[in-house]
């Protein structure tokens, strides 16, 4: 398939139901314009890979979601309603241990649902089969500092999903992991979201990464002004095994294509630097 018929259009569609909806939404930061007229749209249980180069505003994008940010113009909406501040609906799933040093794995687990006024019963099975489900059963007293880095990506992706969010948003998830411990993790989660799935948006700098989880990439400009430039569907099965993946020659047809939209972004931000 040629790169004209594949692409979308820069502004993204879905066929599913939408369940955040970026609409025409521009940021600022005083005078200076981060992302501008930004259009995209996330069905409920599809996964969105957002790439761009360092510093166009991929992060200033998911706080927007996240209701961290309000945009300067334009508006972002989950499951209909208008985002006006911080939400309750999404789990966050961040590069960095956002793990609480002196809480047990267990604890840090258990934090969502003591915010949300679950009844200490309920939490326990919960906390329980959550830290089962991510392979860490046996591990519920552990400190962080006690576990590798791995593990502590599993807590933080128990922590992410055990409050059933309409809306998981990861910031360079897997970024600070050695390259074996990453396509673990990055498959760990693919089978997690497999068993129920949930509209994602997951912003990279890695195209890879990018291809071999999402349902979708869009790509973004270099900043300021950044926008969407393009936007591609990736019609590869699941599930996916992110090791083998990359050897698919679909998968290296979109990396090709979406590297030739995404190439001058990269180069254009390193010029600016
Ligand atoms: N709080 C802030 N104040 C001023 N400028 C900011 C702030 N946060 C981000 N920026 C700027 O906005 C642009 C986009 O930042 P960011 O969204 O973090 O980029 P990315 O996540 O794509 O690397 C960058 O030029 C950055 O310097
Ligand atoms: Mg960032």
């Amino acid at each position: 398939m040629s790169i004209a018929a594949r692409k979308i259009s820069a502004v993204s569609q879905t066929s599913l139901p939408p369940m955040v909806a970026i609409d025409n939404v521009t940021m600022a930061f005083g005078s200076f314009v981060a992302v501008e007229n930004v259009n995209l749209k996330v069905g409920n249980g599809e996964f969105l890979s957002i790439v761009g180069p360092t510093g166009c505003g991929k992060s200033t994008i998911l706080n927007a979601i996240a209701g961290l940010l309000k945009p300067a113009k334009g508006a972002v909406s989950i499951d209909g309603a208008t985002v006006g501040g911080v939400q309750n609906t999404i789990g966050y799933l961040f590069q960095q241990d956002a793990l609480l040093p002196w809480k047990t794995a267990y604890q840090n687990v258990e934090l969502g649902l003591m915010f949300r006024g679950v009844a200490a019963e309920e939490r326990r099975a919960k906390v329980m089969a959550w830290l089962e489900k991510v392979g860490l059963k046996g591990f519920e007293s552990r400190f962080p500092h006690q576990l590798s880095g791995g593990q502590r990506k599993r807590v933080q992706m128990a922590q992410a999903l055990i409050t059933e969010p309409k809306v998981i948003l990861m910031d360079e998830p897997f970024s600070a992991l050695d390259i074996h411990t990453r396509h673990l993790m990055q498959n760990e989660l693919l089978r997690l979201w497999q068993e129920d799935r949930r509209a994602v948006v997951m912003i990279t700098h890695d195209l890879e990464e990018a291809i071999a989880l999402g349902d979708r990439v869009a790509v973004l400009a270099a900043g300021p002004r950044s926008r969407v430039i393009e936007s591609f569907p990736v019609d590869l099965e699941r599930p996916r095994n992110v090791s083998e993946i990359k050897l698919d020659p679909k998968f290296m047809t979109l990396y090709r294509d979406i590297w030739a939209s995404l190439r001058g972004e990269v180069e254009k931000s390193y010029a600016s630097r």
